[in-house]
């Protein structure tokens, strides 16, 4: 039923990643050749069905699905009310930063890191503050020392965490989450944790939410999750952010309506002090 080993040729589709020149070897970009799940092709050919594509608004089934999926498959218990819809990921963090941060402000990154944080940073006139991550021939390991001083020392506002690590594939332990949530309450510092490669684990291997593994990272964090890496969905441009804390939940759903990243639906019902109606 799920056929791996088929070549689909995906030229003349406009796709960014072969539209290319036949010389060319597009391994840059994280979207894969196999072609969506046949469940997948089937919702969609039902719904094409109805020949309307007017607005919509954010259905049952969106809530369910994150919410079944991260418990059956993460553990974790999502409450509806903490989730939010995001036109994409990057669009969701950029929005973050805008709205979250001022001009100016250091944002934290563990390098090596994916370079379109670095590009919402200062496209958003932000800077980067990199702390260097240590390897140690097999694999890359959080120098905490190196992170709590630059958050004493550099008054940074917003960490912006890869859990699993793009480009590394690390996948951070729970101390190693509980650590970086500690020293970020601490310092102040507002945890936004990009986990979109987290249904991509290594076999044998235990992906951990950021928000899952204490009450503090719970309550400063932003987790965004999307089904587009795991599922080779990206050019649907869709995602979710998981917000436990109510306050901040409230300034992000009023950012996320600004920058026109949310539906129709959110964008209504929102008043600009935060929370839904
Ligand atoms: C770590 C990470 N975050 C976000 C994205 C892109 O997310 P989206 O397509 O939802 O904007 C990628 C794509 O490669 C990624 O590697």
């Amino acid at each position: 039923m799920y056929d791996f080993d088929k070549i689909t040729d995906r030229r003349n589709t406009d796709s960014v990643k072969w539209d290319i020149r036949d010389s060319e070897l597009p391994m840059w970009v994280a979207d894969m050749d196999f072609p969506a799940a046949p469940e997948i092709v089937d919702a969609f050919s039902d719904r094409l069905r109805h020949p309307v594509f007017g607005y919509s608004k954010l259905c049952d089934e969106w809530f369910d699905a994150y919410i079944n999926w991260w418990k059956k498959y993460h553990g974790m218990d999502m409450s509806r009310d903490h989730l939010m819809f995001c036109s994409g990921v990057v669009p969701a963090i950029s929005s973050l930063i805008r709205h979250l941060t001022v001009p100016g402000d250091k944002i934290v990154l563990l390098t090596p890191n994916y370079n379109h944080f670095y590009n919402c940073i200062k496209d958003n006139d932000r800077q980067v503050l990199e702390v260097e991550m240590i390897y140690n021939g097999s694999g890359y390991h959080i120098d905490f020392e190196r992170l709590e001083n630059a958050l004493r020392e550099q008054s940074a506002t917003m960490m912006i965490v890869c859990n699993p690590q793009n480009p590394t594939g690390t996948i951070w332990t729970v101390s190693d989450l509980q650590r970086i949530g500690q020293l970020c309450s601490k310092y102040n510092v507002i945890v936004v944790s990009d986990e979109i490669h987290c249904d991509i684990i290594t076999p044998g291997k235990q992906y951990n939410p950021f928000a899952a593994v204490s009450e503090i990272n719970r309550n400063n964090s932003i987790t965004c999750i999307a089904p587009t890496k795991a599922f080779n969905l990206a050019g649907l441009q869709t995602s979710a952010l998981y917000i436990p804390d109510k306050d901040i939940r409230s300034r992000v759903r009023s950012s996320i309506a600004v920058d026109g990243n949310a539906i129709i639906d959110i964008i209504l019902k929102i008043d600009l002090q935060g929370e839904k109606r």
